[in-house]
């Protein structure tokens, strides 16, 4: 397999997010995000780790997209911090933290990398949180006038967009899991974050689409295959509520066919509460492409101890299915299986894969890391990538999930993803074998 095999306009790339890479949480004017707050107080992070300088980005920005350009990709997708800009999440910009992302948005384009921006990759300012965070009404006032001001101030240099990264991510972990930021609970939090989510993605395009010319403009989403344990109709049963909730909660509202109330009851439920429930017009926006990322398929039992879901996981590992460093399903039969779900959508835009990449316990020995897992992870992905182009899905590009080891959320610095790896107390760098794969592969 070669990459001109996908070929010559297929949009090859990497991705990183603010929080997980830049550090300098307390400078150049930046206020403190949830995440920052989150890591200090929570104790849920491995090894109580912090983002404070995770991996010093901010700084060293110039060689890292270097790297970029060294490996032979051609995107680079980068978030903006919105505690950066706005450190108060509302009010006066601060032109520190602007000029940090001219100067990054700069470095691409002199190096001939297409810029794409996340307007939010999960770290909301802590002001913002005091407020409720994505729970409060509030909330879509403060991220639509983030979004115009990033809009403004970017847009006649960056044409390529992405609202929201994996909102399903942040509202289910952050707001009802309490195992990200800002750790709340309990479903009455997840529900309101979810639908001033949904709201935001819809406004956030709308926003994009009338401030930049020529944009082109996508949000990305998080997916997984669901696999119920046996036939039985109680495993069906369950795998469709999973699916209803990790891969059609908001996708299907941008596409304008409202929430998937009709597959599980309990979403009927909850639009009582909100008065814009059934808004479907104003949560729907044309984006121009979908970014899915897939980490793993989810093979999943009914259990009725559960509450509310009734499903439990029944993890790869003791089916003896072969799995990444963070316990995580490899398969590109499934990851085809749940792309080609999204496919299937009528009205459904150009896919690009945003982010797809593993975790593995790499070890650095000599300077050198030989992660030949992640090579062979990455071959199955793409071979099943290449399979999906050939039957005619439009998906126009591959972002591979990371280019250095980083802050991995609750995880600390213990999950590496990264292409580099990273020595977390010097923050040098060091080219692991898959990145030498890489660069191989796109140059074929
Ligand atoms: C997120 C990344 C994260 C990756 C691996 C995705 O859900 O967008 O921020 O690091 O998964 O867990």
């Amino acid at each position: 397999m070669k990459a001109s095999d996908f070929g010559p306009d297929f949009l090859w790339g990497i991705a990183v997010a603010a929080a997980q890479v830049e550090g300098a949480a307390l400078e150049g004017g930046k206020g403190l995000s949830i995440w920052d707050t989150f890591a200090a107080r929570s104790g849920k992070i491995k090894k109580a780790a912090v983002p404070s300088v995770a991996c010093d980005f901010y700084h060293r920005y110039k060689e890292d997209i270097t790297a970029v350009k060294f490996l032979g990709f051609k995107i680079f997708r980068f978030s903006i911090a919105w505690s950066r800009v706005l450190p108060a999440g509302r009010g006066l910009p601060n032109q520190d933290g602007l000029g940090f992302y001219h100067r990054v948005i700069d470095e691409c384009l002199q190096q001939c990398l297409v810029p794409y921006i996340t307007l939010y990759h999960w770290d909301l300012p802590d002001a913002l949180e005091q407020e409720g965070g994505w729970t409060a009404f509030s909330i879509n006032e403060a991220f639509n006038n983030f979004v115009k001001l990033c809009a403004v101030e970017y847009g006649y240099k960056v044409k390529h967009w992405i609202v929201l990264n994996e909102p399903f991510g942040y509202t289910s972990l952050g707001y009802m899991l309490g195992m990200h930021a800002p750790g709340k609970t309990g479903l009455n939090n997840f529900f309101a974050a979810v639908h001033h989510t949904a709201l935001a993605q819809a406004d956030g395009g709308r926003i994009l689409r009338s401030e930049v010319s020529k944009a082109h403009i996508g949000t990305t989403y998080s997916c997984s295959k669901i696999l119920p344990h046996t036939n039985s109709p109680n495993d069906e049963l369950v795998a469709r509520r999973i699916d209803c909730l990790m891969n059609r909660l908001f996708i299907e509202p941008a596409l304008g066919l409202g929430y998937p109330t009709a597959d599980w009851e309990l979403l009927e439920r909850f639009n009582v509460r909100f008065a814009t429930w059934r808004l479907t017009a104003r949560m729907r926006f044309d984006f121009d492409f979908i970014g899915l990322q897939n980490y793993f398929p989810l093979t999943v039992k009914y259990n009725p101890l559960i509450p509310v879901i009734q499903a439990w996981e029944v993890k790869a590992k003791n089916r003896k299915r072969p799995h990444t460093g963070m316990g995580w399903e490899v398969s590109g039969l499934h990851f085809a299986g749940i792309i080609r779900q999204f496919a299937a959508y009528e009205n459904m835009p150009p896919i690009m894969i945003s982010e797809n990449g593993a975790a593995y316990h790499d070890k650095l020995i000599s300077g050198r890391v030989h992660d030949d897992e992640r090579v062979a992870f990455f071959k199955e992905y793409l071979a099943a990538l290449l399979e999906l182009k050939n039957e005619g899905l439009n998906i126009s590009g591959y972002l591979v999930w990371t280019l250095m080891d980083n802050f991995e959320w609750a995880e600390g610095y213990q999950a590496r993803f990264g292409l580099m790896y990273t020595d977390f107390k010097t923050r040098e760098r060091f080219m692991k074998d898959s990145g030498h794969w890489w660069k191989d592969f796109l140059a074929s």
